[in-house]
């Protein structure tokens, strides 16, 4: 499983439940990279989605003890039935957000990409910043590129401590 996020300079990753930044660029990396996909979110995160609906061409799992079930998506009411769902899922999981459900799910994660703005976004939710943690090792950082005026590299961080499935 691995997560997949976009970070202000602080890590920020959103504000007002809703994002930051309209980054064209990250967009384009974020579809083809989960396309065809399980993506995996919290009850927050699809409220935030146009129309409040799930992405298209991805199995969407939901984490949610308030929203009512629905036919384009699998909601599921806590971590437990969470690991039961993605037992046999569709191609690779790729945690989507939001803050919560990044901080829940990371120790089970095994890459994390993350997509770095260089501006400061303002935000009011956060992902734990992996250049102070010890666990994580940065792999590799792209060529710094811009894309709506935003300047931004592409890194993938491994998590060398790692939790089994439970
Ligand atoms: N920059 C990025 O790449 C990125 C990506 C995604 C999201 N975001 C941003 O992140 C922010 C949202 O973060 P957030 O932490 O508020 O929301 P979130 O993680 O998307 O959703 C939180 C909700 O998930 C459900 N949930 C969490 N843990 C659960 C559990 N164990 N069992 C059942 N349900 C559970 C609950 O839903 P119910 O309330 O429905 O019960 C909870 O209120 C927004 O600003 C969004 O734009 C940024």
């Amino acid at each position: 499983m691995k997560a997949i996020v976009h970070v202000d300079k602080n890590w920020g990753i959103g504000k007002n439940n809703s994002l930051m930044f309209r980054l064209p660029a990250d967009m384009k990396f974020f579809k083809e990279t989960t396309t065809g996909n399980t993506v995996v979110m919290g009850g927050n995160t699809l409220r935030s989605f146009p129309g409040g609906n799930p992405l298209k061409n991805r199995v969407n799992i939901v984490l949610s003890k308030t929203l009512p079930e629905r036919a384009d998506c699998t909601i599921v009411r806590s971590q437990r039935q969470f690991f039961d769902a993605i037992k046999g899922a569709s191609g690779e999981v790729f945690v989507i957000g939001g803050s919560s459900v990044y901080n829940m799910l990371l120790p089970y994660c095994d890459e994390v990409l993350v997509t770095k703005v260089k501006a400061d976004g303002g935000g009011d939710a956060f992902f734990p910043d992996l250049d102070s943690d010890p666990r994580y090792v940065l792999l590799s950082e792209s060529e710094e590129q811009e894309t709506n005026g935003y300047k931004i590299t592409f890194c993938t961080y491994k998590n060398r401590e790692v939790q089994p499935l439970p």
